[in-house]
């Protein structure tokens, strides 16, 4: 897999149409909910820090852990830009090795947790996550749901042609081993209006609730709260993505 690399220069622009507001305001509505004192969040997963820069900003000490060094540098960039000193670390997640201990949060947000495509590698994440938060500490991630990434993105193929980017994005879905492969071909265009084809291969794992209830079960979290698409109740079948709320 060549996941994120070329990817991290176009994925601002691709993502343009995600509300990014929207979901930061939906992460601190849950943290009030939860009367969770947070002052100090570890991201997983951070990407271009579309979430970390904007809660940086908002005061939190937040450190961001991302597996694409590419990823980390634009975050690094557009954090400088608005002169925000990140502290960014480029690490697998699924071998989470975090020096500070006691946190108040960790988020995952966004497909993270799909990226990681074996159990045990993600009960080992869960494991960490539990072992480095504080008592009453918060653990909130979000994935695509299954009847998303079986069901709408599925063996479904998407594309866009605009003016300085145009992509073609193929997926097939393997309902044995319930993961979808992406596979990415862009095309950006230079200063010149010449175009460089660049191509990827994602790889997402589709779990369902129970799978990832179970999980966090049994590293230590209970009573974890289960909301659909950015709202308060039960994920409908047809919802896309599934927010985790857990307390250690
Ligand atoms: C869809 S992006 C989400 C980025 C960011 N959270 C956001 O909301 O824009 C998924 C991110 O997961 C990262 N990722 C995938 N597998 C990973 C792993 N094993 N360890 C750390 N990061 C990983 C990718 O590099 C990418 O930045």
């Amino acid at each position: 897999m060549n996941q994120y690399r070329d990817f991290a220069f176009v994925y601002d622009k691709l993502m343009d149409d995600v509300d990014y507001e929207g979901w930061i305001n939906y992460i601190e509505q849950i943290i009030k909910n939860e009367n969770a004192q947070v002052k100090n969040i570890l991201e997983l997963a951070c990407g271009t820090g579309n979430i970390t820069i904007p809660l940086a900003k908002k005061n939190y000490d937040i450190a961001g852990i991302d597996i694409s060094d590419e990823m980390l540098n634009v975050a690094r960039s557009k954090g400088e830009e608005q002169g925000i000193d990140l502290v960014l670390l480029e690490q697998d997640i699924s071998e989470l090795d975090f020096d500070v201990t006691n946190l108040d949060c960790v988020l995952c947000a966004c497909d993270g947790f799909n990226y990681i495509t074996y159990d045990e590698d993600l009960m080992n994440v869960f494991s960490k996550t539990h072992e480095l938060l504080k008592e009453e500490g918060i653990f909130i991630f979000d994935i695509s749901s299954f009847y998303k990434l079986s069901t709408v993105l599925g063996d479904n193929m998407y594309g866009e042609n605009r003016e300085d980017i145009s992509y073609m994005w193929q997926n097939y879905f393997d309902d044995e081993q319930n993961l979808v492969e992406m596979e990415l071909t862009f095309f950006v265009a230079d200063e010149n209006g010449k175009y460089d084809k660049h191509e990827e291969r994602h790889l997402q794992r589709a779990y369902t609730e129970e799978e990832i209830l179970d999980m966090l079960e049994e590293v230590g979290f209970a009573d974890v709260k289960v909301y659909g698409d950015f709202t308060f109740e039960q994920p409908e079948e047809d919802c896309e993505r599934v927010f985790f709320v857990c307390r250690k």
